[in-house]
């Protein structure tokens, strides 16, 4: 029989009431409103909730220390302050069920299909692709993009720091998403021209970007595929945190792309977390449930590399959370 400890300890674990209690209360905006006390009937009242069930809802977040009883109702805490829009660490944009990062991480309900099939839950549970999700809602672009910057915010230094990028006169970012990454390359290194290739709106944005880094002069954007024939000639290949996004499939038509494009010396850039050395086991389970991706091992990314043509020249840890895979032809 098991301790009583470890029933509760994995009851804890297994339970989807914090998690959901948390998104649902995120998106209510209910930590920004009970910055002021409220009761639960008042806030009812304003949002057109029900009061009983949001009494329910409250006195978990209670529970959990998001909210404090007052003596009229409920007001955030200081920890339930982190979850305010304006708290500026991208919590309320990752958790609020209807932006890209919640609505994405409703697909673990799919987790069983995703672990029978391979295939995304994502899709089967929306219909569509997270993709094409996004090209259709410009609401979830946008706190997409903003999510790719908000984690991004602490690392970026170390991404450029952690790698002789000045070796490549030329860098084509394929989906470099809003540039956060190749304007700090830029800006690090004069001697560096880049180009982006993402789609729209995002490549768009990533022109502001490079505007507000003063890299514009040497920083090109194209709105395009990188499933379509890319800029050809550059000196390196930057894939940030894409191939970890598709299936093997697709993974090897984005390859075929860069590949293509490629100069005999040129070398392909692959930065991501790598599956066993900086992954987390966690962060691996979304890329399976959202994309039908997942964080390939070294040995991985070597047998996917060698279709191509490549083959591994030097494995960097970028950032405690990011590897280099630099790959050359040969
Ligand atoms: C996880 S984000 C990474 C963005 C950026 N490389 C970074 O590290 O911040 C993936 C990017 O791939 C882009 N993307 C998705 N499908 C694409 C496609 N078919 N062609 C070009 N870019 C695409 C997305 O728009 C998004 O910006």
């Amino acid at each position: 029989m098991s301790a009583p400890d470890d029933v509760a300890a994995i009851r804890k674990m297994a339970g989807l009431s914090t998690p959901m209690a948390l998104r649902v209360a995120v998106t209510l905006g209910l930590p920004d409103r009970l910055a002021e006390e409220a009761t639960a009937e008042e806030v009812a009242a304003e949002r057109g909730l029900s009061p009983v069930p949001l009494r329910l809802l409250l006195n978990h977040l209670a529970t959990l220390g998001i909210v404090a009883r007052a003596d009229c109702g409920y007001r955030t805490t200081e920890l339930g302050a982190a979850l305010r829009r304006d708290a500026d660490n991208g919590l309320a944009n990752l958790l609020h069920l209807d932006l890209a990062g919640g609505r994405a991480e409703l697909a673990f309900v799919e987790l069983l299909h995703s672990v029978t099939t391979g295939e995304s839950g994502y899709a089967r549970l929306f219909g569509q692709d997270f993709w094409t999700d996004l090209d259709q809602r410009p609401h979830l672009r946008a706190s997409f993009d903003k999510q790719m910057t908000d984690r991004f915010r602490a690392q970026v230094p170390r991404l450029v720091a952690g790698f002789d990028w000045a070796r490549f006169p030329t860098i084509v970012d394929v989906g470099g998403g809003v540039g956060t990454l190749l304007a700090a390359i830029l800006a690090a290194h004069p001697g560096i021209r880049g180009h982006l290739v993402d789609l729209d709106p995002t490549a768009t944005e990533a022109g502001a970007t490079f505007r507000a880094h003063q890299v514009a002069d040497r920083a090109q954007t194209t709105v395009g595929s990188f499933f379509d024939p890319l800029p050809a000639g550059a000196d390196a290949y930057l894939l940030c945190d894409i191939l970890h996004n598709w299936d093997d499939e697709h993974a090897h038509v984005i390859l075929d792309r860069c590949v293509e494009a490629l100069p005999p010396a040129g070398r392909v850039l692959v930065v991501e977390p790598i599956g066993g050395q900086l992954a987390a086991t966690e962060f691996d389970l979304s890329m399976l449930v959202i994309f039908g991706g997942r964080e390939r091992t070294v040995d991985e990314f070597r047998a996917l590399a060698a279709v191509h043509g490549l083959a591994i020249e030097s494995l960097t840890d970028l950032s405690g959370a990011r590897c280099l895979l630099e790959l050359r032809l040969g």
